[in-house]
């Protein structure tokens, strides 16, 4: 895809959704427990990719739905995934104090109070959702969704058990399945929201499933690369935190990942095979195996 067409996309989507995750935060100044909704702010406004929320975009433009509308939803998803990072860096979990090129939010608002700025990024998201001027079956469609996965049996779990696994020598397989559920359980959610957000068939739900598992892989491996390889002040966060970590990179090495992570991002081109106008999720999924940040 042509390098100005695609900048130019992903320039509006960010776009889009910073200007709407702003208005929801005006939204929330109303509440008296500022200390909360400052966290709340913090935290997403501080930067980010805005990944999983372009990922709901896309796929409801090419399923042929109105992008507009899947606004609300997108952003749901980025709040929810704001809370899970804001946790992820807690004390009891991977205890960083960095994230988004800022202090972590506990370091600056104290750990009750990140706790609680998570809760409540989490119960806005699906009031998000809620929100969206989409048909009622879709709504409750997306909710589901995103409930399973980002709940014990998707992110959650995936957490709980890349922390279990910080005491054990993990199989390749179980670390698959900790990025699986971690990682890719919201990736994939973001993909198959952007269909229902477009009312797609059940066969481009499949493919942007297929497509997500694929490319969750290969974005969690290359965020563990990054950990040994990366710039701190690029990524916004700090490098050299993962030595109890199960991953790839302490399993096989940088060499094996940099293969595991082009082969995967090939299967997840390949899956876009269902779907008639993909170059700008090619060109992102190609992107994002050699990202620095
Ligand atoms: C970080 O996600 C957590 C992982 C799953 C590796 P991102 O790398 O998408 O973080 P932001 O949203 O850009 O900050
Ligand atoms: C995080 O994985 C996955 C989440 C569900 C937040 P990491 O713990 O590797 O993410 P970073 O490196 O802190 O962003
Ligand atoms: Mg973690
Ligand atoms: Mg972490
Ligand atoms: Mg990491």
């Amino acid at each position: 895809m042509d390098e100005k067409l695609f900048s130019a996309r992903m320039a509006e989507y960010k776009s889009a959704v910073d200007k709407y995750l702003d208005a929801c935060l005006l939204d929330t100044q109303c509440a008296s427990y500022h200390k909360l909704t400052d966290s709340m702010h913090y935290s997403l406004t501080a930067g980010g990719k805005r990944l999983r929320a372009i990922l709901v975009l896309e796929f409801c433009r090419i399923c042929g739905g109105d992008v507009e509308k899947a606004l609300p939803v997108a952003c749901g998803v980025e709040m929810l995934h704001t809370y899970s990072l804001i946790h992820d860096d807690l004390p009891v979990m991977d205890n960083d104090d960095l994230r988004r090129g800022k202090p972590s939010n506990h370091k600056v608002f104290g750990e009750a109070n990140a706790v609680l700025a998570g809760d409540a990024l989490l119960t806005a998201a699906f009031g998000s959702l809620a929100k969206a001027e989409l048909p009622a079956d879709r709504i409750c469609k997306a909710v589901a969704l995103l409930s399973k996965r980002a709940g014990e049996c998707g992110m959650v779990g995936g957490q709980v058990l890349d922390l279990a696994g910080e005491q054990l020598v993990l199989t390749e397989e179980e670390i698959y399945n900790v990025h699986r559920l971690k990682t890719g359980a919201l990736i994939s959610a973001a993909c198959q929201l952007g269909v229902i957000a477009a009312g797609g068939t059940q066969e481009q739900l499949d493919a942007a499933d297929r497509y997500a598992e694929a490319l969750g892989l290969a974005f969690q491996t290359r965020d563990d690369m990054l950990d040994v390889l990366g710039d701190s002040g690029k990524m916004g966060k700090a490098t050299g935190m993962d030595e109890n970590k199960n991953t790839f990179v302490r399993l096989y090495g940088v060499g094996a990942c940099s293969r595991l992570i082009e082969k995967e991002t090939q299967k997840a081109i390949e899956a876009l095979g269902a779907f008639e106008d993909s170059d700008f999720l090619k060109e992102l999924s190609m992107k994002l195996a050699i990202r620095e940040c």
